[in-house]
């Protein structure tokens, strides 16, 4: 066979590949099945290398290089085709992954459970508000409290019966104002505050008290009350009054009424229950009184020199007015479904 008849051979396969690799080319769906087609046509074993091994058999050199020259346009048309395809593919391959990572920004968002504070704390943290837009400020206290400050320094006498340990949750019973117990009221943040400050005194103390009761509609061992002392030069039976009918009207509204009745109670003197006037009926809400001369002595104030009102409030008390709840123990109900009615 002569070179010349050699090549032709050569090149029949090359026309054959001009016929198909177009189609193929565009029908390649994939950048794996574009790398077969490749390699098939323009690659090591391809017709295109069979043809050009062959072209060293032309001895013409004119020949030769033409025939060189036809390989290399077949090569360069087929190359760029596929680069062509390789860059659609490319290019599809890159949406379909933007698609599959795609973000709808507009889909609603999950929303979080959110907790809440418990209806006490907001209820003593409204209480605490009122009193802080009236210019006093927030103290706090020990919940174990010696028999001192819980009864002695509050004028609480030693035979008085909230001392006997049917009454009160001793933690450390004995005989004398040492022992400890968990304070069965806010007050003894009283005695602990003007110990260490001087007058003039304008506190709140919300907090815990302890008591040794059964649990019923309207008895927990565990509560909360807030307390308040105004100590300063010349306060009055007046500023009592006011401040808390003041805390009355910004509690449960601006029409709410209150009236004072004597009670009695070791620390204050004179002292009063206020009771309120809302939702159509008279409501107990705290005891208060002017500060004894008594409690002055114990914590080193001049009894001659300042005079002071003093209350104390249940916080239960308080939100179940407000909310309308009959029975204590729905504010200890660890059930969500009644913790949510309070958000
Ligand atoms: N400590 C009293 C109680 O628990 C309430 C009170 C406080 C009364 C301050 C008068 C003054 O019942």
């Amino acid at each position: 066979m002569n070179a010349a008849a050699n090549l032709r051979d050569r090149m029949d396969p090359l026309e054959q590949l001009i016929q198909d690799a177009p189609g193929r080319i565009d029908a390649a769906e994939t950048i794996v099945a574009l790398d077969e087609i490749e390699a098939d046509t323009v690659g090591r074993r391809s017709p295109i290398a069979e043809a050009r091994s062959a072209l060293g058999g032309i001895k013409d050199a004119a020949d030769r290089g033409a025939a060189g020259k036809a390989i290399n346009d077949i090569a360069n048309d087929l190359t760029s085709q596929i680069a062509a395809r390789r860059q659609v593919l490319e290019g599809a391959e890159v949406n379909a992954r933007l698609l599959s990572d795609k973000v709808d920004v507009t889909l609603p968002g999950r929303v979080p459970r959110r907790g809440t504070h418990h209806l006490i704390q907001q209820t003593m943290d409204e209480i605490v508000d009122i009193f802080v837009s009236l210019g006093y400020t927030m103290v706090q206290g020990p919940e174990a409290e010696t028999a001192f400050y819980n009864f002695t320094a509050l004028n609480i006498p030693e035979t008085h019966p909230a001392r006997h340990e049917s009454d009160t949750l001793y933690l450390d019973y004995g005989e004398s104002d040492e022992e400890i117990l968990l304070r069965t009221h806010t007050s003894p943040v009283q005695a602990r505050h003007m110990e260490v400050n001087d007058p003039p005194v304008y506190i709140v103390v919300p907090g815990k008290v302890f008591r040794a009761d059964a649990i019923d509609a309207t008895h927990l061992p565990v509560f909360h009350q807030i307390e308040g002392l105004a100590v300063d030069d010349g306060i009055t039976f007046a500023d009592l009054k006011g401040t808390l009918a003041e805390f009355a009207r910004q509690y449960f509204g601006v029409d709410t009424e209150v009236k004072f009745i004597p009670h009695y109670f070791p620390f204050t003197e004179p002292s009063a229950e206020m009771h309120a006037y809302t939702q159509g009926r008279w409501i107990e809400l705290l005891g208060c009184g002017m500060v004894d001369p008594a409690v002055f002595e114990h914590a080193g104030y001049d009894p001659d020199a300042f005079t002071g009102f003093a209350f104390g409030m249940g916080v239960e008390r308080m939100a179940m007015v407000r909310h309308g709840i009959t029975d204590l123990r729905t504010l200890i109900d660890p059930d969500v479904r009644t913790l949510e009615q309070y958000r």
